[in-house]
């Protein structure tokens, strides 16, 4: 049995569902995969910061955020320790970096990241932000120090995407990659469909665990670009960036809209795509109606779908949740043993 002391640094959807799977599922993980994940550290803007070289009981800690939203008054040797603190003096060897994204900026994130790897921690990280802006940078500087950097939350939560497009699929001449790539505007325009208003979908929607910190990134479209910046850079191996890709969110649709689509049998989708040819690349983001025989207009609510079209292959389409708390944290989790597997070969 390998134990593996954790710093989660965010405590938000993505770090809560983390805990809830190894507080129901530690055991047999560790029974089935020989990997004992131990959450040794927290730390959070809001809920306060904590620190147990022990280990601290995942189930205490979303206890806790029910409770009274406060993770620092847990028993624990330590408690107010800033992120660097946590990085540079924790006994943590994966730092699991889950904040909420900036996608113009990237961070504080990448700084957290940057300092992690430069202290030989693996990474883990399921911010859109800095792998979208900084991954050349990033992944070098981790092959570099010989530690892992997981980025696999970053696109489509916990389905498998970036691992199977970069190892299965790389021989498989990828040419377009398209797909309904934001959970929370999918969810919007199904629930619209049904008949919901486009604020009460929105609300539904950030209660669900499927929302930016800010809305606006998923509704302008921002989210699913970078989401295409990410496939197009580890996938294709091209330096895309955020403003190559041509942005159009769901903002300008109105019920009416949805519904004289629906009246013939149409559908509006968020379609996110990347097209390369020999000599260019072009990628957006665009509301599309659909027609219903489509095969991305029956994926519905915070369902994504992706389809890589290869020269191999045809193409392959990929269908899972997009977003949500437990299913991102499954994300961190694949990385985890991922990170397992290989140290242990
Ligand atoms: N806000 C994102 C979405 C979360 O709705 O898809 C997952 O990246």
């Amino acid at each position: 049995m390998r134990t593996y002391r954790l710093a989660l640094i965010g405590f938000g959807n993505v770090g809560q569902g983390l805990a809830t799977i190894l507080r129901d599922y530690g055991p047999t993980i560790a029974a089935q995969h020989g990997a004992d994940y131990r959450i040794v550290a927290v730390n959070t803007v809001r809920k306060g910061r904590v620190y147990n070289p022990e280990g601290l009981d995942p189930g205490q800690l979303l206890q806790n955020c029910g409770v009274n939203q406060r993770l620092d008054d847990i028993p624990a040797p330590y408690t107010g320790w800033t992120v660097e603190q946590v990085i540079r003096e924790s006994n943590a060897e994966v730092i699991i970096e889950m904040t909420a994204s900036d996608l113009l900026t990237g961070q504080p994130a990448t700084d957290y990241i940057r300092a992690a790897i430069a202290q030989d921690r693996h990474v883990i990280t399921t911010n859109k932000g800095p792998v979208g802006l900084f991954y050349p940078e990033l992944s070098a500087m981790a092959a570099e120090r010989g530690v892992h950097l997981g980025v696999e939350g970053t696109v489509m939560g916990g389905t498998p995407v970036l691992r199977v497009g970069r190892e299965l699929l790389a021989a498989a001449g990828v040419e377009r990659i398209q797909g309904i790539l934001n959970g929370t505007t999918n969810y919007i325009l199904t629930r619209m469909a049904e008949g919901e208003s486009y604020e009460a979908a929105l609300r539904e929607a950030q209660k669900k665990g499927y929302a930016e910190a800010n809305p606006s990134a998923d509704v302008d479209g921002y989210d699913a670009a970078i989401k295409i910046v990410i496939l197009t850079n580890l996938l294709l191996g091209i330096p895309l960036k955020l403003e190559n890709v041509e942005r159009e969110g769901i903002g300008n649709l109105t019920t009416r809209d949805i519904v004289r689509a629906q009246q013939v049998g149409e559908v509006w989708k968020l379609v996110a795509w990347v097209e390369r040819t020999p000599d260019m690349v072009k990628a957006a983001v665009r509301p599309i109606r659909l027609p219903a025989t489509h095969p991305l207009a029956g994926i519905s609510g915070a369902t994504n779908a992706v389809t890589f079209v290869t020269k191999l292959l045809g193409e392959v389409t990929i269908v899972g949740p997009g977003a949500g708390r437990v299913e991102t944290g499954y994300a961190v989790l694949s990385d985890l043993l991922e990170i397992h597997h290989r140290l242990n070969g």
